[in-house]
Formats: C-alpha cells, sequence, structure tokens
C-alpha cells in the first residue's frame, strides 16, 4: 500500500519526459503530490500519466541550462500550485567524450546541464519554499564519482560539482526548514543510459555491483521520495548512494 506521504505537495521535477524523471514524477504523484513536469523534449506524456493518477500536472517545454529561458518559466512555476514545495533537480546528460576530444564548448555545455541547471532552477523556486517555512531539493548526482571511469572528465567534474552545490545548498536554506540533498544511482538502464552507456556497459557495471543486475528508473524513487517527504526533516547536505552496492568497490 502507497501512503500519501506526499500529499498537497507542488513538485518540479526536471527531465521529466523520461528516464528517472517520469518515473519520480509519478511515483511522487502516487503519494499525493501535483506535478510541474520540466524538459527540453515534451513532457506530454508524463504529465498524461499524472493526471491519470487523479493528480494536477501540467508541462513546461525549456531548456533549463540557459538562464534567460528559467527565468522566463520561473513565473509559471511558481503559479501553478501558488508554491513550490519540492524541487527534484534530475536533467543530465552524461556523453564519453574522449580527454582530447573535449574542448571547452563540450565541457561548458556538459556542466550547463549538469550543474548549472541546479543552480538555476533552485534558485528559482527557493523564495517560494522560504515563505512557507518548508522546502525539499533533491539533486540527481551519479555513483561514477567512486570510479575510475574514462572519458568522462567534464560530467564527473560537473557532478562533483552538485555534491559540493548541495552541501552549500543545505547550510544556507536549512534556516528556512528547507533539505537539499543529492542522490547517486548507478548506471542504468533508463532512455540516456541506453543513449550513453550503452548494454555492455550497463551489464559490466551491473557484474561489480553487490546486486548484480543493471538498475532501472524506478530503483532511485523510493530514495528521491524520501529525501522529499517529512521522513527525511532532519537530514541534510547528505550525498545518498543508491547504486546496487557498487561504491562499496
Ligand atoms: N541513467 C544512468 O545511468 C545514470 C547514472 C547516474 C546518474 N544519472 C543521472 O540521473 C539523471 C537522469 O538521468 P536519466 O538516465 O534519466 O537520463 P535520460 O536521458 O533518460 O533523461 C534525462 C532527461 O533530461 C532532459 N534534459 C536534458 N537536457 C536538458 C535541458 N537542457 N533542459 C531540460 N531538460 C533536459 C532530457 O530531455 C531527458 O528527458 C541525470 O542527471 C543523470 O546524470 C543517470
Amino acid at each position: 500500500m502507497i501512503t500519501e506521504t506526499h500529499s498537497g505537495r507542488v513538485a518540479v521535477v526536471t527531465g521529466a519526459a523520461g528516464g528517472f524523471g517520469t518515473a519520480i514524477a509519478l511515483e511522487l504523484a502516487r503519494r499525493g503530490a501535483d506535478i510541474i513536469a520540466v524538459d527540453i523534449h515534451s513532457p506530454d506524456a508524463t504529465v498524461s500519466a499524472v493526471r491519470e493518477l487523479g493528480r494536477k500536472a501540467t508541462g513546461i517545454t525549456a531548456d533549463i541550462s540557459n538562464a534567460d529561458a528559467v527565468a522566463g518559466i520561473t513565473p509559471e512555476l511558481l503559479d501553478f500550485g501558488g508554491r513550490v514545495d519540492i524541487l527534484v533537480n534530475n536533467a543530465g546528460v552524461f556523453p564519453f567524450v574522449d580527454l582530447f576530444e573535449l574542448n571547452y564548448a563540450e565541457w561548458r555545455r556538459i556542466f550547463a546541464i549538469n550543474t548549472d541547471s541546479q543552480f538555476l532552477m533552485a534558485t528559482a523556486v527557493m523564495r517560494s519554499m522560504r515563505e512557507s517555512g518548508w522546502g525539499r531539493i533533491v539533486n540527481l548526482a551519479s555513483n561514477s564519482l567512486g570510479l575510475a571511469v574514462s572519458g568522462m572528465v567534464a560530467y564527473m567534474a560537473a557532478k562533483g560539482a552538485v555534491v559540493g552545490f548541495t552541501r552549500a545548498l543545505a547550510t544556507d536554506l536549512a534556516p528556512y526548514g528547507i533539505t537539499v540533498n543529492a542522490v547517486c544511482p548507478t548506471a542504468s538502464r533508463t532512455s540516456g543510459g541506453e543513449k550513453f552507456i550503452g548494454n555492455e556497459v550497463l551489464e559490466h557495471v551491473a557484474q561489480m555491483q553487490a546486486i548484480k543486475r543493471v538498475g532501472v528508473a524506478s530503483d532511485i524513487v523510493g530514495t528521491v521520495c524520501f529525501l522529499s517527504s517529512d521522513d527525511s526533516a532532519f537530514m541534510t547536505a547528505q550525498t545518498v548512494v543508491c547504486d546496487g552496492g557498487l561504491m562499496r568497490v
């Protein structure tokens, strides 16, 4: 039985057109939240699925690595439910790029999507959370931080920055009842996992985990829901690894 731990909450989920984002949006809705699904691609399918669960939902198509775009959508984020309670900063890209092919433009692009977007979205909604004296921000990082993975210089730097950003933001927002935590998934079979990682590496990583199966989107939703609920009220600035035990290596 699912308890409505998120009843009455308004949640923004980025990267909600597929992968982890869709799974997170649907589980938050099952637990009672209304959903704002944001993605660079149309999140309409996610919005329809949330509405079928009986929750309110709206979709926003925007490139959230761009400061002007985030400024442009901020009124819509705040108007939908009159406030924002939960932000799941999930949007990201994780291409493998040979270091000797990695130019500054690509480094900036990877950083902008994985890291800048989290800053832009958090600062867009944090005043609303401060006003209501309650908020939850969950930032997607990656367990690749604990691995020696070749071709991920920009991505690992960007996700490392997410961990530092999470700790710093948690410090500054704690006085207002707002917690900020990061979640590190393993290499998982999402749309992005298929595109950027591929089946062979997904299977290889699974064999290094204690739980030897490839991760799927639903594997992290329980952790994200916990970190965005009342149950985690005394937990902030943490990086929670939810990766089938890979990081024990
Ligand atoms: N799948 C994995 O193996 C894995 C492992 C560790 C961490 N992660 C992290 O989890 C998060 C989600 O990954 P996923 O596997 O669901 O990926 P995914 O590619 O399946 O989904 C990511 C979503 O983000 C959206 N997006 C990309 N750029 C955007 C932008 N500029 N503005 C708005 N939306 C944008 C995409 O359109 C897509 O719908 C990412 O932050 C990723 O780094 C994934």
